[in-house]
């Protein structure tokens, strides 16, 4: 294949364009293979023809975002992050829920890959939340396919490794395709196709959220990407909400509007209360 750095750099430059998403240097093979295997599906005879088909006639952008998908990570599972769970759980979601005299709670799960992040918030706020108090997880990913899979809401033993037994018996059913999400977790989801980078589709989702979770998935992004991003998110979460990212991501290098706050051992990020922080 006609697949060289000039190839290479050509579709690393679109991805990163229009998802944020970066392939660095080192993920020239892995890119590679992915886009060979595109060609074969599609039976082009060489790499510039598959990119000048990306380029003009990708009309409503069905390949690229087959190409996207080949580039992303799904890797995710249930109770992903045990303590940091705990600290929304037993800390930050009480003290919003009493700050603001709430009675009802809206979560964002940014990057939610096959639905095991939001299952999981919807199962932590059925266990803390009392019944007068209602909540809505709202989750977003670039990938359909694995939209497909959270939607069907079947997992096998890999995917809930994590899950509490007495949370495993109560909140899923055992069934011959795996373990079946139950109609009441479900319930409090939704889920939609939005590319994060896409600040017009990602604000659309409303300006009231009170948590967002976006874990391993500004990883693959540059710092620029996640600044935009981040701010994005910054202007949809109420004040004093709160933002979680995987363990790995910190908002150091990328703002300082969020406060680092120390709570139940653990380091949170929150949206000042105030202008003034
Ligand atoms: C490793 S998974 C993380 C899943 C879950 N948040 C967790 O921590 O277990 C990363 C997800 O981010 C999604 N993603 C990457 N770039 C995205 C973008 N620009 N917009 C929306 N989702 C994106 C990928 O499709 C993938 O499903």
């Amino acid at each position: 294949m006609d697949f060289g750095f000039h190839e290479f750099k050509t579709v690393r430059d679109m991805i990163y364009a229009k998802t944020g998403i970066f392939v660095s240097d080192q993920k020239v093979y892995l890119l590679k293979k992915r886009i060979q295997d595109r060609i074969n599906a599609l039976r082009f005879s060489s790499a510039s023809e598959y990119i000048r088909f990306l380029k003009f006639s990708d009309h409503g952008g069905k390949e690229f975002n087959n190409l996207v998908i080949a580039t992303t990570v799904n890797e995710t599972y249930f109770f992903r992050e045990f303590p940091q769970l705990q600290i929304f759980a037993e800390y930050c979601l009480p003290e919003v829920v009493e700050r603001a005299k709430k009675s009802s709670v809206r979560i964002l799960s940014a990057g939610c890959s096959t639905g095991e992040e939001p299952y999981t918030l919807s199962i932590i706020c059925q266990e803390m939340l009392t019944p007068q108090c209602n909540f809505f997880v709202e989750a977003i990913d670039i990938d359909d396919r694995a939209l497909s899979t959270a939607l069907r809401g079947i997992y096998d033993e890999r995917s809930v490794r994590d899950v509490p037994h007495t949370y495993l018996e109560k909140y899923f059913e055992a069934t011959p395709e795996g373990y079946a999400v139950k109609d009441f977790v479900r319930r409090y989801v939704n889920f939609s196709k939005v590319n994060l980078f896409d600040q017009t589709q990602l604000t659309s989702l409303g300006h009231d959220f009170d948590f967002v979770f976006c874990r391993n998935v500004l990883i693959y992004f540059s710092d620029d990407s996640r600044r935009k991003v981040i701010e994005g998110f910054y202007t949809m979460m109420k004040p004093g909400g709160y933002i979680f990212l995987g363990h790995s991501e910190s908002l150091s290098r990328i703002t300082t509007a969020f406060k680092l706050k120390r709570m139940g051992g653990g380091l949170v990020y929150q949206k000042p209360l105030t202008e003034e922080g």
